[in-house]
């Protein structure tokens, strides 16, 4: 398979823990996707679920259902996506990509809350980070609706606390005196049909959504095959038949991309 990137992409990425990659679906597909997406997180299933409830205070930062292939067959058409699995490769340089979940990241409307700066690495039960997420918007996005920002090199720091995003803590806190704490975050306002992808220990943030529309995203969350399962308690994993210490496998963690 070609590669997608340029090389100076992959280098952006290694030394920045994010990158915005553009035209990455065709019109017709993020047309698709959206409709899709919007059955998806509308639709009653058994093997998807919402973390929040209407009206609490997650809702307010996200309207999130997680695993929306495992109802929704179209779905899986993009969280298997092959050229966005091959772009996970391609900034991991990992052998093969498995897809760890996929997950509708809608913010929504009135009263909403901004998505506090936070890691997502110390949230998902594996040993080693280098697990990704894709940030795929329905639409444009700016500060005004609920964009992300990042900062750059953030990656580097290594494994913090999780930051609770309903009640959040300031994860500052913790880089109390470090260079990183002088870094500028940088805002990424996206065109429909650009993304970004961040490595799961890069800090990131978004704006609360003031608009009139929920602010809709897909985000799927890639691992390198290999990456091991820590045995940690995650929604995902429990009662998933995976093996703390051994790498994830299987037809729920699915492998959709391999290095030729
Ligand atoms: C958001 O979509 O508001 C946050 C996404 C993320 O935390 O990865
Ligand atoms: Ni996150």
């Amino acid at each position: 398979m070609k590669n997608y990137l340029e090389q100076s992409k992959i280098e952006f990425y290694k030394e920045n823990g994010f990158v915005q990659v553009d035209n990455i679906l065709t019109e017709e597909e993020l047309d698709e996707l959206s409709e899709f997406l919007e059955e998806a997180m509308t639709q009653e299933g058994t093997n998807s679920f919402a973390t929040s409830a209407k009206g609490g205070s997650y809702y307010k930062v996200l309207n999130q259902k997680v695993n929306v292939w495992r109802d929704h067959g179209g779905m899986s058409r993009y969280s298997f996506h092959p050229k966005l699995a091959q772009i996970a490769m391609e900034l991991t340089g990992a052998k093969g990509i498995r897809v760890f979940h996929d997950h509708g990241l809608w913010k929504m409307p009135q009263d909403s809350k901004p998505t506090a700066w936070h890691q997502d690495f110390p949230y998902w039960p594996m040993t080693e980070p280098g697990a990704l997420s894709v940030w795929i918007p329905m639409h444009d996005v700016d500060e005004h609706n609920g964009c992300m920002m990042f900062v750059p090199g953030s990656h580097k720091i290594g494994k913090l606390t999780g930051i609770d995003l309903a009640n959040p803590q300031d994860i500052y806190e913790q880089i109390e005196g470090t260079e990183l704490e002088k870094t500028k975050p940088v805002k990424i306002p996206l065109k429909k049909g650009s993304c970004t992808f961040h490595d799961g220990l890069t800090f990131h943030f978004a704006h609360a959504n003031n608009s009139d529309e929920p602010r809709r995203v897909l985000a799927i969350i890639f691992m390198p095959d290999g990456t091991v399962y820590s045995g940690k308690s995650h929604p995902v994993t429990d009662n998933a038949g995976l093996e703390a210490g051994k790498p994830f496998g299987g037809g729920l963690f699915p492998l959709v991309a391999r290095r030729k």
